[in-house]
């Protein structure tokens, strides 16, 4: 599908895109023809040099001035945003029992509340401008559970809910409201757990039906799908993108 949704004169801002998913689908925005902003608070050295086509915006989902002063600087550059990409996301990967409430709560501010954050200034803008199109980046652990990742678990089926719920309350309004779910993604978020010796990169590629990780250019192929003029009747949808992983129920 890659480059054949046409995203010609749209404006679209992507929260954490300056690595992994973020990065491949504001990359496969621009290749379809939008103009793109990224917003990110870890913008890496030399990351302007190399990608002189985003409009960058330093910020942080967790703190409501921040994003309402980056949604502002976008707004600006382009006129109008049609898309926005609620992407940001840390992981959290501990037995519960060892979890402590600080590391619970930063899995939250930045899954959770920096998703709301950042659909609610999108919801704004876009009731203000006629619509446009949200997806929320959630997990196949916002669907499925897994042991040892209860605020990451919990804080992405929250993205799920609030996917339906800002679907149904904004359609009148114009605006979609979509999540991708992608299965494991080989990003720098996935490669500091294998690292750490917390995944096993054979077992999950051996538990997953296609028998493959998923590729970041996978998922930002089905969010320019999905934020694209052919998914126009689409919304509050959770797209899983995780080569049959939440449907296999066998051995
Ligand atoms: N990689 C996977 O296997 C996988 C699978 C399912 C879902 N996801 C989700 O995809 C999203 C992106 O993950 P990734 O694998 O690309 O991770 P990544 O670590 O490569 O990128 C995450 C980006 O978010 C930015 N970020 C983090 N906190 C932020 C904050 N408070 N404000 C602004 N930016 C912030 C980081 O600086 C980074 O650029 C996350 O929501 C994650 O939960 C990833």
């Amino acid at each position: 599908m890659s480059g054949q949704a046409d995203l010609a004169g749209r404006n679209v801002l992507v929260t954490g895109g300056c690595s992994g998913l973020g990065l491949a689908m504001a990359q496969t925005f621009r290749r379809a023809g939008a103009r793109v902003a990224v917003f990110d608070r870890t913008i890496p050295g030399g990351f302007a040099a190399s990608h002189p086509d985003f409009l960058l915006i330093d910020g942080d989902v967790t703190d409501p001035a921040s994003v309402r002063d980056g949604f502002g600087k976008a707004q600006s550059a382009f006129g109008r945003l049609d898309a926005v990409i609620a992407n940001a996301g840390v992981s959290q990967n501990k037995p519960t029992l060892d979890l402590d409430f600080a590391e619970w709560r930063r899995v939250m501010s930045i899954n959770l509340d920096g998703a709301f954050l950042t659909c609610h200034e999108a919801g704004r803008l876009m009731a203000a401008s006629g619509g446009g199109s949200i997806i929320l980046t959630a997990s196949m652990y916002g669907v499925v559970a897994a042991p040892e990742r209860l605020g990451y678990c919990v804080s992405k089926s929250g993205t799920v809910m609030m996917t339906k719920a800002l679907a149904i309350e904004w359609a009148q309004l114009g605006i979609r409201v979509n999540a991708i779910a992608p299965g494991y993604v080989r990003t720098p978020f996935v490669e500091e757990l294998v690292e750490q010796g917390r995944l096993d990169l054979a077992k999950l590629e051996k538990r997953t039906p296609m028998g493959r990780l998923i590729t970041p250019e996978e998922v930002a192929d089905a969010a320019c799908f999905l934020i694209s003029d052919s998914a126009r009747a689409i919304t509050g949808q959770i797209i899983g993108i995780d080569g049959g992983w939440t449907a296999y129920g066998y051995l």
